[in-house]
């Protein structure tokens, strides 16, 4: 288990459970960036593999598109859409582009989402997890919030999660993921310096970053192993006073300008790939004939990106401090 989410662990498991015995449930998990809120439903996920998993996550860069969100969910259920009421399947068809139509009724859309969940648990118990709920395009939202609100005994489980509770989920329960505790963030502020860490930057550091486990693993990064050992006061990366998010974006930013030209250019198509396709994204490295080695050699761009995975960089903190911030950005030619 996620260590300082025992708590909210458990309290998704007894979920689970319930939707192996044929209840179903919907959850809405808030809190701000990097508290934790994905990998809390990874954890418990990952520990459910009896149950069918369906996931998406919102896209800053798709909130104008009608159903972008809901497609993603559903895509790898559409073969059951035969079983579904014929105007419910229509509706579902003409929100997602597959026939030609007016723009679907926004109820019938809301009861196709139920139905197609349905038949999904029928087969096995389904896990529906939904991310970034905070850029969700309305249309998606509205659908996904009315068939949560609807489930009853079909063995289905909506887990969502945004960073604060939106009108559109309304009557959804839900808990707020809050920062580690003392000792937790002690422990994973441990687990991340390598070097001596002076008391008071230590202290700081904590106090600053109220246990937030994405902050604790990046504030560090951005400080030398000098400044961490401390003896010259306080770095200067902490003195300042900046708000945590705009803290953790400069570190991003520092991380991405000491990136060569090559990676840098590769950390901005990453940035400005919408999907995380690792395939697109590498054609288009091809297009303009960027020659950058994987996995790259250090310091290069395994320290931004991690691997190249779905979800390529690491959105959206990178994506928001991405290199076009910057006064060196790279720039298409
Ligand atoms: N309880 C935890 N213990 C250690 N690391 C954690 C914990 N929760 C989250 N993290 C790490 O913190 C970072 C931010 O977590 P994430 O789930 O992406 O936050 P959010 O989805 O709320 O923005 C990730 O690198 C994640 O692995
Ligand atoms: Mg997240």
């Amino acid at each position: 288990m996620l260590p300082g989410r025992e708590r909210e662990g458990a309290y998704l498991n007894e979920l689970l459970n319930g939707v192996r015995e044929g209840h179903s449930a919907a959850i809405m998990v808030h809190g701000e960036a990097g508290v934790g809120k994905t990998a809390l439903l990874s954890e418990a996920f990952r520990a459910a593999p009896d149950l069918r998993v369906v996931r998406a996550a919102g896209v800053e860069s798709e909130m104008e598109l009608p159903y972008a969100g809901l497609q993603q969910l559903c895509v790898s259920m559409l073969d059951l859409l035969e079983h579904l009421p014929q105007p419910q399947a229509d509706a579902l068809r003409t929100a997602f582009g597959l026939i030609e139509g007016p723009a679907p009724d926004r109820f019938l859309v809301g009861l196709a989402v139920l139905s197609l969940l349905s038949e999904a648990a029928a087969q096995r118990p389904l896990a529906c997890v939904v991310d970034d709920c905070q850029w969700l395009d309305r249309a998606s939202a509205q659908a996904l919030a009315f068939a949560a609100r609807r489930v009853q005994a079909e063995g289905v489980l909506l887990a969502f999660a945004a960073r604060e509770p939106s009108q559109d989920f309304e009557g959804i329960p839900g808990f707020g993921v809050e920062g580690l505790r003392d000792p937790d963030a002690r422990a994973l502020l441990r687990s991340v310096v390598q070097w001596p860490l002076d008391e008071q930057v230590r202290e700081r550091i904590l106090a600053e970053t109220r246990g937030n486990p994405l902050a604790l693993l990046e504030l560090p990064r951005g400080l030398s192993p000098a400044e961490l050992a401390g003896g010259f006061g306080l770095p200067q990366a902490l003195s300042q006073d900046h708000s945590l998010a705009g803290r953790i974006q400069e570190s991003f930013l520092r991380r991405v300008e000491a990136l060569p030209e090559a990676s840098r250019l590769m950390v901005l198509l990453a940035a400005a790939e919408p999907v995380g396709d690792p395939a697109l994204m590498w054609r288009a490295a091809a297009r303009r004939r960027l020659a950058v080695p994987w996995p790259p050699p250090r310091p290069h761009t395994s320290r931004v990106l991690p691997k190249p995975p779905a979800g390529c960089c690491r959105p959206p903190r990178l994506r928001v401090s991405a290199p076009w911030e910057s006064s060196s950005a790279p720039r298409w030619t």
